[in-house]
């Protein structure tokens, strides 16, 4: 939630403006609700800000002009939490002299307390946002004797609850100190010349791939060229691993599509190449774990809960144990007093920032002694931190705010475990794990092929449902994650309302909904769910519903009885099945694309989404 980022430099040849700029938009997919820009020249501090995109911002008033002298600039784009996304509300935020500057990613908890005891002393609010607490309360430090670095520090100890936040002072033009507690900051370098602070690495990929990655409790004074990291809580210098970023800024950016989720989507199969040469000695530490445990639960929030829903379908059917999926804002509430010693969780999450995930895992390992399996997109991630054992799926970044390529590569790593399990159980005869192998290998290539040749199928059932505003997404068994996965696409990016259930479970309730023409989508492969399925098709047809069905390219029946079908190329057989909801999704996930073109939508920017959500 929210994007941050800064730069600091000695370099006469830079278009600072420009390079803010871009280096903002590129972190647009954490919130778009309003954006801001600091800059510092002649001892003065320069703001501009207003709510909407960055781009309509930027075309109302020239965001990105700053002073030519300016060496430094802070930016901040918003996800609203605490007051409404208005130009008054928008970062930077700054204290009653004008003098401190802030961006802010998180919430500041106590803010209510604060605020009055600083209104109190005299100091003048001009938001209503949580973060404006911060530059008063370093003012109200400097005030009482302290030097600037040492004012942020006491004044964070104020403060309650998360930030990753930059501060700079307009009588302090040649540095800016950034402070990370549990939310995502880094800091990128061109050694002597230009540093970079971002919420992400993609801020600054082109401009240099060389960063450090600050942890927790961290505090960074940074200069032109140059940085110095502090424990925050005992205000030692410590060292740190300067990285070096492998990916290029052309997995980040948008390479002639006209948009990240399109783009994204046609990454799947190349994505989930990569993410089959996990290697065989993790996924067995995986398997072995599993294997040996009692208790075993899954935990994620939105699309990777979807994700877990199909994985643990798969690691269980290998497995032969029971496998408890818990959204992971309610794991707490739901195991406060039923959590096990030795219980296995395994944590999903594309972003690895997932705040109510990272405090489900936590939670459990304050209580009890539990193991961490964590499945997630970015490397050192807050959730890597709380976790025993990390498999870091090869989707690459996804800015798109809809996830799509990361589902099917956490789906995709899920089934390695498992296909690792069996070997390990040997409960299935050699031949027949070898061919669940071949089949989960081909998986790119059925989801490839799907995309070169059925784009326009596609458009037509988009095109044919223009006029639908809510849908059923129903299947049975492991497709009834699929259903929701595909539900939820639709319902972020198209604005449409969705449900996505059980089929069967459909008829004791969401039935009565259904009227000439309403659209139900069913995810049929061919596996054993099939014959009933067919079932609850005609009960829904018998009642008027317009019947879309996914089906795979030789299916019969259920296509025989839909007004509307999507084949998916793959054989129908027991070893494909399973894996369905890898190879089914990218239909659903490209229907969604279109129809939010169709209703005049961005799909990469949904409405009141965030990428990455760091609040509870
Ligand atoms: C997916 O399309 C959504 N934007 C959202 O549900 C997302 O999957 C969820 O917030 C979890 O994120 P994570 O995988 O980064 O933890």
């Amino acid at each position: 939630m929210c994007g941050i980022f800064g730069i600091i430099t000695n370099q006469n040849n830079l278009s600072l403006g420009k390079v803010v700029l871009e280096g903002i938009k590129r972190l647009e997919y954490r919130g778009y609700d309003s954006c801001g820009i600091v800059s510092l020249s002649n001892s003065k501090l320069f703001v501009k800000k207003d709510s909407g995109k960055i781009d309509e911002i930027q075309k109302k008033i020239n965001l990105a002009e700053i002073p030519n002298n300016s060496k430094l600039a802070l930016a901040h784009t918003r996800w609203a939490t605490h007051g409404a996304p208005t130009k008054i509300n928008s970062h930077p935020h700054l204290d009653c002299s004008n003098k401190i500057a802030i961006v802010h990613n998180g919430i500041i908890e106590n803010f209510i307390e604060l605020r009055k005891d600083l209104i109190n002393q005299g100091h003048i609010f001009k938001s209503d946002t949580d973060t404006e607490v911060i530059p008063h309360l370093i003012e109200q430090k400097m005030k009482e004797g302290l030097n600037f670095k040492d004012s942020i520090v006491e004044a964070l100890k104020l403060c309650n609850g998360a930030y990753g936040l930059a501060v700079c002072h307009a009588d302090y033009p040649d540095l800016i100190i950034v402070v990370r507690k549990e939310s995502p900051l880094v800091i990128g370098i061109e050694e002597g010349k230009t540093t970079y602070l971002a919420s992400d690495i993609p801020a600054f990929l082109p401009l240099t791939r060389k960063c450090y990655i600050m942890e927790d409790d961290e505090l960074a004074v940074l200069k032109a060229g140059e940085v110095d990291f502090y424990d925050l809580k005992n205000d030692k210098k410590i060292n740190k691993e300067l990285q070096v970023i492998e990916w290029t800024i052309d997995a980040a950016e948008k390479g002639g599509y006209e948009h990240f989720m399109l783009k994204e989507i046609y990454e799947e199969p190349t994505a989930m190449q990569r993410t089959l040469k996990i290697s065989k000695d993790l996924l067995q530490v995986f398997a072995n774990i599993l294997w040996s445990a009692e208790n075993i639960y899954i935990t994620a929030a939105g699309t990777s809960f979807y994700a877990s829903l199909a994985g643990k379908f798969i690691v269980s059917r290998f497995l032969g144990k029971y496998i408890q999926a818990i959204e992971c804002s309610e794991f707490q509430t739901q195991l406060s007093n039923s959590l096990k010693n030795n219980s296995v969780i395994i944590a999903l999450s594309q972003s690895g920032e997932t705040i109510d995930t990272v405090e489900a895992i936590r939670w459990a390992k304050s209580k009890k002694n539990v193991k961490i399996l964590t499945i997630t997109n970015v490397v050192g991630s807050t959730l890597t931190r709380y976790s025993d054992n990390v498999i870091v799926t090869q989707a690459g970044p996804e800015i798109g705010v809809a996830a799509t390529k990361t589902y099917c590569t956490q789906v995709l790593t899920l089934a390695l475990i498992a296909l690792e399990i069996a070997k390990l159980r040997k409960v299935e005869l050699d031949s027949d794990i070898e061919k669940y192998e071949m089949a989960l290998k081909s998986t790119p290539q059925i989801i490839e092929k799907f995309l070169n040749e059925n784009i326009d199928e596609i458009k037509n059932i988009v095109n044919t449902l223009e006029k639908s505003v809510q849908f059923f997404f129903l299947a049975r068994g492991i497709s009834i994650a699929t259903a929701k996965e595909g539900g939820l696409k639709l319902k972020e990016v198209a604005c449409r309302f969705i449900e996505g259930y059980s089929a069967a479970h459909a008829k004791h309730g969401p039935i009565s909904l259904v009227r000439e023409g309403f659209p139900i989508i069913f995810i049929a492969p061919p596996d054993e769910t099939y014959q009933r399925l067919i079932g609850n098709v005609m009960e829904f047809k018998a009642r008027g519903g317009k019947i879309i069905s996914l089906v795979v390219e030789d299916d019969k029946t259920i296509s025989e009885l839909s007004d509307l079908t999507i084949r998916i190329p793959q054989p129908g057989d027991k070893y494909h099945n399973i894996f369905s909801p890898i190879t089914f999704t990218p239909a659903l996930q490209l229907l969604a694309y279109y129809a939010s073109l169709l209703h005049g939508l961005d799909p990469d920017k949904p409405l009141n989404l965030s990428k990455t959500v760091t609040v509870h």
